[in-house]
Order: structure tokens, then sequence, then C-alpha cells
């Protein structure tokens, strides 16, 4: 019998880093890594439009028979989580920015959040600082553009030293001591981040927690595999000659990345939400 994958789902890269913990902890695991490139950023993107690609991908990847669906994209988690565990019928795994343990690891009570524009203006959030925030005090920073420069490689340098400069200005300005990096892009660039935000300021991201996650939902359901090799495929629907060579950089490793055509599905009427213009952007 052939293994079912488990779905590793973002709107580009950034979720290889999620992977990347779920291949550690889950070795034997059959990965399917879905990167919705050609409409990535999602992060400036209308609640819509997000919700519609994501439920279309997840689609996709239950079609092609996937036992499970990682969300490994904080901006899709906060958009349509809902709205997938409503629709599709694998277990669907979300990411949010990690608030709580960064919450408890604050020592002097100030904490930042780095995240797409999308992901701290949504309902999710907001009720996960209501939930966590307690009486520490949070910062919210949205980061337009930095998700496009990891996707563009560009892990290093001036450039991104700069733009990470403007977007840290807030956090170093509130003397926070802990952020947390609500973007599975930022991963990519935590030395960078670390380098702008100065020393003594902890960083934590989520992607350690969704794999042990990931084992629970899929040992509960007696999904787990426990021997033999895993492996991994890569899905892009942008085209592979740019997005491979980033993807090999990102993963650490040689790798064929493969191109797939996703068309947009229509939301289900109670989800849809008002056009654009009125929508929250
Ligand atoms: N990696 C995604 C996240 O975790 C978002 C990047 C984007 O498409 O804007 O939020």
């Amino acid at each position: 019998m052939i293994a079912r994958p488990a779905a590793v789902f973002d709107s580009g890269v950034g979720g290889l880093s999620v992977a990347r913990e779920i291949r550690h902890a889950l070795p034997s695991e059959h990965l399917l890594y879905f990167a919705d490139t050609a409409f990535c950023p999602y992060g400036d993107r209308t609640l819509h439009e997000v919700r519609a690609r994501t439920l279309s991908a997840a689609r996709h990847l239950e079609s092609r028979g996937a036992k499970a669906l990682v969300v490994a994209c904080n901006t899709a988690s906060g958009a349509a989580l809902e709205l997938l565990r409503e629709t599709l019928s694998i277990p669907v795994i979300g990411l949010e920015p990690a608030l709580k343990p960064a919450v408890a690891a604050s020592r002097n009570g100030r904490v930042g959040v780095m995240a797409t524009s999308g992901t701290v203006r949504s309902d999710r959030f907001r009720r996960l600082v209501e939930n966590y925030a307690g009486d520490r005090h949070v910062v919210a920073q949205p980061c337009p553009g930095l998700a496009d420069m990891v996707e563009d490689g560009l892990l290093e340098g001036d450039a991104l030293a700069a733009r990470l400069d403007e977007l840290t200005e807030p956090l170093r300005a509130a003397g926070v001591d802990t952020v947390v990096l609500g973007c599975t892009h930022y991963v990519f660039v935590r030395d960078a981040i670390a380098r702008a935000l100065g020393p003594g300021v902890e960083l934590v991201d989520s992607g350690p927690a969704i794999a042990r996650q990931t084992r629970r939902v899929l040992a509960e359901r007696g999904m787990l595999e426990e021997a033999g090799e895993g492996s991994i495929r890569f899905l892009t629907t942008g085209d592979p000659r740019d997005v491979g060579p980033v993807m090999e950089r990102l993963w650490g490793a040689p790798l064929v990345a493969e191109h797939v055509d996703v068309p947009t599905a229509e939301l289900p009427e109670a989800w849809r939400t008002p056009p654009p213009a009125a929508a929250a952007r």
C-alpha cells in the first residue's frame, strides 16, 4: 500500500521552516510541501483572496490523497482555519504566532510580534492577544515586504538589514525583550532580525510546537508512520526554475520543485467577504 502523505502548505517558501521541524520530529512521514508562489505574498491580499487561495490549495492536496494538512502559514491560518476544518474531511493543523510562550518567557513584560499585515489585522490574532497578553504590553509590528525578500532568496546583506532596521525600530523603542516570529518566512532571516533588534532579545517561533502537534494529531488517528524512511516532495504554483533554487537553499539539500496549476475555487456562500474595498485589507 502506498503511504498517504501529510501535506504542508504555505503561500511560498516560508513553510519550509515548519516542514524542516516536522521532518526532523517525524522522519518516517511522507510529506507533500505546497508553495502557492504564484499568489505569494498572502500578507497584503484581502481576506477573501487568502481564504479562496487557501481553500483551493487545501482541496488540491486533499485530492492528491493527503491524510492531514498542516497550514504552515500564520496568514492563511488566521484567515481560513475554521473554513478548512468545516470543508475538508482530513485533519487540519493550523499555526498561530507563538504569543503564549513569548509572554511566559518575557522578563520585562514587553513582547513584540513581527507578522504580516494580514495576520496582525485578523480576528484570530486579536483573540490571541486578548487571551494571552494578560497585563503584558504587546507591540504588533506588520512587516510588509519581508516575506518577499525571503521569497527572492535575500537572506542577508545591506538591503535586508536596512529594511529590518526600519521594521524593528518600534520594537526597540518599546524596549521589548522577547519577539515572536509570527510569519514562517521570518525564521529564515532569524539572525538578521536578532542583529536588528540588538542584544538580549529572545526570538520565539511556532515551528517546533507545530511538529509536536502534528505528531499528536496523526498518532490520535492511528495515522503516524513510525518505521522506514520518509520522503518529501515539493510543489509550487510558480515557476520551478525560479522557486527551486531558493527552496533548495532554504532546505539545505538538493531537491526537485514541481509545477502545479491550481485554479482559484469559489468560496462557500457563508465565507464570502465584502468586495475588496470594504474587506478587512
Ligand atoms: N509565511 C506566511 C505566514 O506565516 C506569510 C507570508 C505571506 O505570504 O505574506 O504568515
